[in-house]
C-alpha cells in the first residue's frame, strides 16, 4: 500500500490557499515540538463571523502540507466557532487518511486555526 492516499498526495503536489492575507483579521503561528516546524495561518472574517478567506504558509513536511490545504478548504466560509472545533482527526480522515506517526503534522493545522481565531478575538477586544 501506498504511504500517502491520492488525496494526500494531490493536496501536496497542488495545495489550495497557500499565501499571506496583508490585511488578515486573524494571524495564527505555532510550531511542533517534535519535527521543528512552523506553520502560519491568516484569516479574513467578516462582521457576521464567516471566514470568508484563509491563507496559509508552512516550514513543514508533506503531511503538513496537505493537511493544512484541506483544513483551510474545510474552514473557508464557515463561521468561527464551527472552524473552532475542527480536529486534526477529521483533517486526516477528508485526506482519507494519514500515516500513524505523520498524525502530529496535522496537529499543526488543527492548532494554527485554534491560534488564529484566538488572535481575531484578542483584535476585537474579546476573551475566549
Ligand atoms: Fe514536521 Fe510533519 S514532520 S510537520
Amino acid at each position: 500500500m501506498a504511504l500517502y492516499s491520492e488525496k494526500v498526495m494531490e493536496h501536496f503536489i497542488h495545495p489550495k490557499n497557500v499565501g499571506v492575507i496583508e490585511d488578515a483579521d486573524g494571524v495564527g503561528e505555532v510550531g511542533n515540538a517534535k519535527c521543528g516546524d512552523i506553520m502560519r495561518m491568516y484569516l479574513k472574517i467578516n462582521e457576521e463571523g464567516i471566514i470568508e478567506d484563509v491563507k496559509f504558509e508552512t516550514f513543514g513536511c508533506a503531511s503538513a502540507i496537505a493537511s493544512s490545504s484541506m483544513a483551510t478548504e474545510l474552514i473557508k466560509g464557515q463561521p468561527v466557532e464551527k472552524a473552532l472545533t475542527l480536529t486534526n482527526q477529521a483533517v486526516a480522515e477528508a485526506l482519507d487518511g494519514l500515516p500513524a506517526y505523520k498524525m502530529h503534522c496535522s496537529v499543526l493545522a488543527q492548532e494554527a486555526i485554534q491560534s488564529a481565531i484566538e488572535d481575531y478575538h484578542h483584535k476585537k477586544g474579546e476573551t475566549t
